[in-house]
């Protein structure tokens, strides 16, 4: 079985982050998959979400195809009289409506295998222990005049640590209910899962913001699960094929185009879109 995953379209940041979508969906047609998956961050606009997936849905890319949301598809930057719970029921219709299985509402199998996922959140267990700021400063999303904007336009119901214990529990529960009908696991989650694939720079204030990475809890229900064999995430723009344990964990975003990447668009595009065999 072959499966293709990519992640961070961001289509609404540059004009080049939508003009490469269509190189996107080439390279996944040219793929041969058998499983496509998105891991989330396509745009906060939900009519832009939706033509996203409807075009993947369109194009010849007729294997299934599962999507999570990430923390930007989530805002509500332009829905202010709304929650980014009641966001998210909606991006799961969007998602059903437009050919897409939202993989965080149900696991989906296919040939014995597994796909569980979570948008998954953050709650601070990936602060880097060099530094000594408050829970509350790390609540507050802010440090010397940057901002972390799920701050402004994530609005959920509850702390940042009890929305991370929601999706964590939402993830082991899906992984409960099809592990004894399949052979081995594969898991997607938009935020990260492991603090080894977090990136510190050593300096502020950077390393302040991998806070908002991912959670320790999300990897550690993976890693005690032996039937996981993969992780898929996103949120962090670098790419990364790394093994934490047993576990192949695999980030393959296309981020924020706001040069010209030095290769060729479709090139970028396929370099972009990690495939690999189980
Ligand atoms: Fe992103
Ligand atoms: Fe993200």
């Amino acid at each position: 079985m072959k499966i293709g995953v990519t992640s961070d379209l961001h289509t609404d940041v540059t004009p080049l982050n939508k003009q490469i979508l269509p190189h996107i969906i080439e390279a996944a047609e040219n793929a041969a998959l058998d499983v496509f998956i998105l891991a989330g961050d396509l745009s906060p606009n939900l009519f832009e979400l939706a033509q996203i997936l409807i075009a993947f849905t369109e194009s010849d890319l007729n294997c299934p195809k599962l999507f999570v949301p990430g923390n930007h598809d989530i805002w509500v930057s332009e829905h202010p009289d709304i929650t980014s719970e009641q966001k998210y029921d909606t991006i799961t219709m969007v998602c059903r409506e437009s050919g897409f299985h939202p993989l965080d509402a149900a696991p989906f199998v296919k040939n014995g295998v597994g796909f569980c996922g979570t948008i998954g959140w953050y709650d601070y267990s990936f602060r880097h222990d060099r530094y000594n700021f408050s829970e509350e400063t790390y609540a507050s999303k802010k440090l010397m005049g940057s901002v972390w904007n799920d701050s402004n336009y994530a609005k959920w119901d509850g702390t940042d640590s009890e929305i991370a214990r929601r999706f964590e529990n939402k993830l082991r529960q899906q992984i409960c209910s099809i592990k004894d009908a399949v052979s081995q696991i594969i898991v997607t989650t938009h935020h990260v899962p492991f603090q080894e694939c977090v990136h510190f720079r050593g300096k502020l204030p950077w390393d302040f913001f991998s806070a908002y990475m991912g959670s320790q809890g999300l990897g550690k229900l993976c890693l005690e699960e032996h039937l996981v064999t993969h992780t898929l995430f996103g949120h962090t723009h670098v790419p990364i094929r790394q093994q934490v344990g047993a576990i192949t964990a695999i980030c393959s975003p296309i981020g924020y185009l706001h040069e010209s990447p030095a290769c060729d668009l479709s090139v970028y595009a396929q370099e972009r879109l990690t495939c690999f065999e189980i």
